[in-house]
């Protein structure tokens, strides 16, 4: 056979959805590959059985439908405060997965570095591979998962084209504060860098954080690519529905890179997905109260087992510490990833190891997601229960 290009061979297929494949081969509980189990809301579902026979069912607009960017920029412009236009701010991707690679393959060359911080969202280093650039990467650092603004401005001095950045950000839950942000942002403009923000988590924030969109911050917004996604704020993960706001410069090429990429997202879950986005303001009140009763109630049952964990202020995942066990004779020399395989086997519940995540050698940490029914998460708990028996 000949042979396959060098670019293929320098990752791996995702480790999170390796995950969920090894999860449903042994019936395991899956909180690893971060989707829920419970339906979008009624609107959405009722917009789609519609759509059904009233169609759309050919191609839209290869950028997007115009009511879903007209919809889109009229609820973000709402919540960032930042006056967004449709027609050439905004460009409907298959998820939040296609906006990030079209922002990147939009302004990077290969060659070109690009500032990331760890732990990262997984897709982030494949798509750096995947546009032939370099990722620097910068640590935040545990517990608190805050950065040193000194290591950020020297990864700038090496004239990096654009620094992503993920908020709240998968996996550790940090929320980044406007101070943060200004700070970045402050430094991006200096060095004449873009921010590419991944923001599908805007709306699963626990108080007393919030959000804040880097691009709505003053004299930022030519400088910030936003993506973000309708997956996680509408339970739609399987529509594959996502979209990039940036300038009109940036848009413009980015219609470019995502036409001959894909040519355009499903046009029938476009039209239904509409009536997510029209939903009122106590939708996302509702969603915000609902996943702040998860994650309290996971995080408790994980505290009663003993288990160590971080705070997540925002997203719905959560790291545990597994070095205890990892300690053990019975576990010593296991991976985190052989420790994630022996918990989907033996205890029925399936995580993601962290090493995944993060550039430095860290073994001992794997991530949790609780966007689950709440049958789910107690039949998870007790499962996870058994894991009492491996400690000390
Ligand atoms: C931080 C982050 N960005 C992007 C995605 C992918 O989103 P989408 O379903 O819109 O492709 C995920 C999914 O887990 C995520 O956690």
């Amino acid at each position: 056979m000949p042979e396959l290009s060098q670019r293929v061979q320098t990752f791996t297929d995702s480790v999170i959805r390796r995950m969920t494949r090894i999860a449903n081969r042994y019936g395991a509980i899956n909180l690893s590959q971060g989707f829920p189990d419970f339906d979008p809301p009624m609107e959405v579902m009722d917009a789609l059985e519609k759509v059904a026979h009233q169609g759309p069912h050919q191609y839209s607009i290869t950028y997007g439908a115009k009511n879903l960017r007209e919809a889109i920029a009229a609820k973000q412009s709402k919540y960032t405060g930042m006056p967004i236009d449709p027609e050439t701010q905004v460009l409907v991707t298959c998820g939040s997965t296609e906006a990030m690679m079209s922002a990147m393959m939009t302004v990077c060359n290969p060659g070109d570095s690009v500032l990331v911080f760890s732990p990262f969202y997984e897709n982030y280093g494949a798509d750096a591979i995947l546009c032939g650039a370099n990722p620097i990467y910068i640590p935040l650092v545990p517990p608190t998962y805050q950065f040193d603004l000194a290591l950020v401005e020297k990864g700038f001095q090496q004239g990096v084209k654009a620094i992503i950045v993920c908020n709240p950000s998968n996996p550790c839950g940090k929320v980044f504060s406007e101070a943060e942000l200004l700070a970045i942002g402050n430094l991006a403009l200096k060095y004449d860098a873009f921010v590419i923000t991944d923001e599908v988590y805007e709306h699963i924030i626990y108080p007393p954080y919030h959000h804040v969109s880097m691009a709505s911050l003053p004299g930022m917004f030519d400088h910030v690519i936003t993506c973000n996604s309708l997956s996680k704020t509408y339970s739609i993960t399987g529509w594959r529905l996502g979209y990039v706001i940036g300038s009109e410069e940036v848009i413009s090429a980015a219609k470019k890179v995502h036409d001959f990429l894909t040519v355009g997202a499903a046009a029938p879950l476009q039209e239904a997905a509409v009536k997510g986005l029209e939903l009122l303001d106590s939708y996302y009140q509702s969603l915000q109260k609902l996943y702040t009763q998860k994650r309290d109630f996971f995080l408790a049952g994980l505290d009663r087992i003993g288990l160590k964990h971080n705070e997540p202020q925002g997203t719905y995942f959560v790291l545990v510490d597994i070095q205890e066990f990892l300690d053990q004779e019975m576990f010593s020399g296991m991976s985190d990833l052989e420790f994630c395989e022996w918990m989907i086997r033996e205890i029925g519940v399936a995580a993601v190891p962290g090493s995944s995540f993060f550039k430095e050698d860290v073994n001992h940490l794997i991530r949790f997601h609780f966007a689950r029914q709440q049958e789910t998460l107690e039949e998870a708990l007790y499962r996870l229960e058994k894991l009492k028996n491996y400690k000390k």
